[in-house]
């Protein structure tokens, strides 16, 4: 056993409680977050900027305590070091100058990788220097990347989307050309995720948001696959860092997913009932989620009794408490706080 319960649990092991963290923990429901974004030109600004970055991602800590700390990054890092014109509109969220084909992703390289993302490597160290300084010697800092679908999603759509129409159509109509892109993201991905474990990381999570619009078949390649042979070239160096896959909303893909790509955490996001997650997954590896972020966002006794819910099935076996995706920029501080409250007030009962 560790001083830090995230570590602990990735390793199989549990304490008296639960770690919790939230994603997207550090954002605009917290003030002290838009006072500071208010002071900047736009979020790229303050994500590579060192200063900023480090500060954003320590309120959550102060404020909360929790278990975790994520980098104060984004995953569309990843295309813009590569050479992408990236931006994000207020209101409106990122925009990309989107691929017409994926075979295009040729004109993209390692130029101005590096430098492009040796800030976001500087606020790694800051944060580790930060966490000891204030003494939070039992919270992680978790790293991240988007996994390689998901950006790719990003880089032809050229931002969201509802129904990821032009990427699922440019992975059948050319294989190959979207091979090489995948290919191009797996190398940039683990190339910044060693170097961010190099820069003091303790964990690293891998973002598949888009996970949910791929058949059986289109998963496996496009998902599986890629994130296997990244968390193998991390464990090759770093065999003790644990990494968090989380394929959103893959359905019982998940399943191949946890027993195939290498993780050593599955996250989960909330349409899986807790019961199934104790049965399916959680016999094979530890999890974290799954809290609907909307139920934190309504607060109440139904968020009361969703938290018990998953603290009934799934605290028994080793878990990370999260909510299924990024918490709602309108969340109240106050219900932030009685989930808090309520999931540390629970003893694990071991099996
Ligand atoms: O606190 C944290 O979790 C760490 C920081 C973090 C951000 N983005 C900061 C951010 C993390 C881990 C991400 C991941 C991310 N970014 C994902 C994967 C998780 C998910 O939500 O599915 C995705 C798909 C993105 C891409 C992205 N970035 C979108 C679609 C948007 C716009 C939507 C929105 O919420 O505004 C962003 C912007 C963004 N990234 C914000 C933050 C705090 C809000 C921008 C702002 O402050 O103006």
């Amino acid at each position: 056993m560790t001083r830090k319960p995230m570590l602990n649990v990735a390793a199989g092991q549990t304490g008296k409680s639960i770690p919790v963290w939230f994603m997207r923990q550090a954002g605009r429901y917290l003030p002290e977050y838009r006072a500071l974004r208010a002071t900047k030109n736009g979020f790229l600004d303050m994500a590579y900027d060192p200063v900023a970055a480090c500060e954003v991602t320590m309120q959550p800590i102060r404020r909360f305590n929790m278990d975790a700390a994520i980098l104060f990054s984004d995953i569309l890092v990843i295309p813009h070091a590569l050479g992408q014109h990236l931006e994000f509109v207020a209101g409106e969220g990122p925009k990309l100058e989107a691929l017409e084909k994926a075979s295009d992703c040729k004109k993209f390289g390692f130029d101005r990788f590096d430098e492009t993302l040796a800030p976001v490597y500087q606020t790694v160290r800051n944060v580790r220097q930060s966490l000891r300084d204030e003494n939070f010697d039992e919270v992680t800092l978790i790293g991240f990347a988007g996994s390689p679908w998901t950006i790719a999603c990003y880089m032809i759509e050229g931002g969201g989307s509802r129904d990821f129409m032009k990427v699922r159509m440019a992975a059948y109509e050319d294989p190959a050309g979207f091979s090489a892109l995948i290919d191009l993201i797996v190398d940039a991905t683990t190339r910044y995720l060693l170097k961010q474990i190099e820069a003091g990381a303790e964990m690293i999570q891998l973002f598949d948001s888009w996970a949910s619009v791929l058949d059986a078949h289109e998963f496996r390649k496009w998902v599986i696959d890629p994130t296997k042979k990244i968390i193998a070239a991390l464990k090759k160096d770093y065999p003790s860092i644990p990494v968090i896959g989380f394929p959103r909303a893959a359905g019982l893909n998940v399943l191949d997913y946890q027993g195939e790509v290498g993780a050593d955490i599955i996250g989960l996001d909330s349409s899986l009932h807790p019961q199934r997650v104790r049965d399916l997954i959680q016999k094979h590896l530890p999890v974290q989620g799954n809290l609907d972020p909307l139920c934190l966002l309504a607060g109440g006794s139904e968020l009361d009794r969703h938290i018990d819910i998953i603290l009934e099935y799934m605290g028994v076996k080793p878990m990370i408490f999260n909510l299924g995706h990024g918490i709602h920029k309108d969340t109240p501080i106050a219900h932030v706080e009685q989930a808090l409250k309520r999931i540390r007030a629970y003893t694990i009962q071991k099996a």
